[in-house]
């Protein structure tokens, strides 16, 4: 079978074209023929990392989605057939978060990932594709919605009346701005293009702000709701928006701490948090149950992922290219 390896000595693509042996399911495992898998803003910092050496031969993506191939033979919940996405973390079904569960992370430094046509799966780690979501929607959803759904939903409870804030277009954000709308709350975007806070808006934000335009955002956003800013912030960039995002929570709200678009490391001022009662969420994607429940959520409300472009199997350095240039609007997707 066709696969992509990282390789530390490929080049400037450190992705290599690999034939590999098609792997069998143990008895508690199941077989997925891959049908599209998509591309995060980790799988960058991966590449990245992949130049060090050390994962030479893993292959990479952690988002992907297809057609059950075959079973083990102690399997109940799953046919040959079924349409199935891989959850992020291969042991994390349920329950609160283990620091073990790390190094399960599918196409990590410690596992392989999705960029492959077959992967074999415990059957645990797997959940049902939505029935109105085609493979390349599914494919988009593991890292990036889970996590929206996870910092958002279930640990921030956002609903009816709150106002979230999104940093961003990309895939985290956008999920962000789905729930937000199909949940009744208010949504504030934030973004570098005038363009796509059209687009934004179009999804149902209505406070939108160009960061470039205007880098006091934090500002902006307090004047747009009256003093009391935003009850829920996904924190997508880390040192470079971390100080803002503080100062824009609204009293008793929730910093949702995902992302690291700006560096690692924030050392923000708290005082503000304190005196405004707010609250720190931190979070790392989410478990299998997590996944399952925000299907139904997806299905309920007949929401599609928002899809920026699609490239074959033989353009995924094309395709991390264009993640790359950060000219995407949500996801990038390739088709296996
Ligand atoms: N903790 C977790 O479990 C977890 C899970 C998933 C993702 N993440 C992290 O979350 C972040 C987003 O991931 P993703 O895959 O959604 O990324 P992505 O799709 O690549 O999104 C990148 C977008 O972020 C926006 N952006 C970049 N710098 C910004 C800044 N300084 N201020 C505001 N927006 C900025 C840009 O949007 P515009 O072009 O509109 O400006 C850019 O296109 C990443 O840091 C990723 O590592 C963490």
């Amino acid at each position: 079978m066709k696969a992509y390896h990282l390789h530390d000595d490929a080049g400037v693509g450190r992705l290599v074209r690999a034939d590999v042996a098609k792997p069998e399911p143990g008895k508690s495992e199941v077989r997925i023929r891959l049908e599209a898998a998509s591309l995060n803003y980790r799988d960058l910092l991966i590449l990245d990392a992949a130049g060090q050496g050390g994962l030479n031969g893993r292959v990479p993506l952690c988002d992907g989605a297809g057609v059950v191939d075959a079973v083990g033979s102690d399997v109940m919940q799953w046919r040959v057939g079924d349409r199935v996405a891989a959850a992020y973390f291969r042991d994390w079904v349920s329950g609160p978060f283990k620091r073990g569960y790390i190094p399960s992370a599918l196409g990590s430094r410690t596992l392989d990932g999705v960029l492959t046509e077959y992967i074999v799966l415990p059957a645990t780690a797997l959940v049902a594709v939505p029935k109105h979501l085609t493979s390349v929607e599914a494919a988009t959803l593991p890292c990036a919605a889970v996590t929206a759904w996870h910092g958002l939903v279930t640990r921030g409870g956002l609903s009816k009346g709150d106002t979230l804030l999104v940093q961003g277009t990309g895939g985290v954000a956008l999920f962000g701005l789905q729930f937000a709308a199909a949940l009744g709350a208010r949504a504030i975007v934030i973004s570098s293009s005038n363009a796509k806070l059209d687009r934004a808006k179009a999804l149902g934000a209505s406070i939108l702000i160009n960061y470039r335009d205007t880098p006091d955002w934090d500002v902006a956003i307090m004047k747009a709701t009256d003093g009391q800013g935003a009850s829920h912030i996904l924190e997508l960039g880390g040192p470079g928006t971390y100080d803002r995002s503080i100062r824009s929570v609204a009293s008793g709200g929730k910093i949702v701490q995902i992302g690291v678009l700006t560096g690692f490391g924030p050392k923000p001022d708290l005082a503000r948090l304190q005196w405004e009662n707010a609250n720190i969420i931190g979070v790392t994607v989410g478990s299998v149950e997590h996944f399952a429940a925000m299907n139904r959520f997806l299905a309920e409300h007949a929401i599609h992922p928002i899809i920026d472009r699609i490239y074959g199997f033989d353009e995924v350095p094309e395709a991390y290219a264009h993640l790359q240039s950060g000219s995407h609007f949500g996801k990038v997707v390739v088709e296996l």
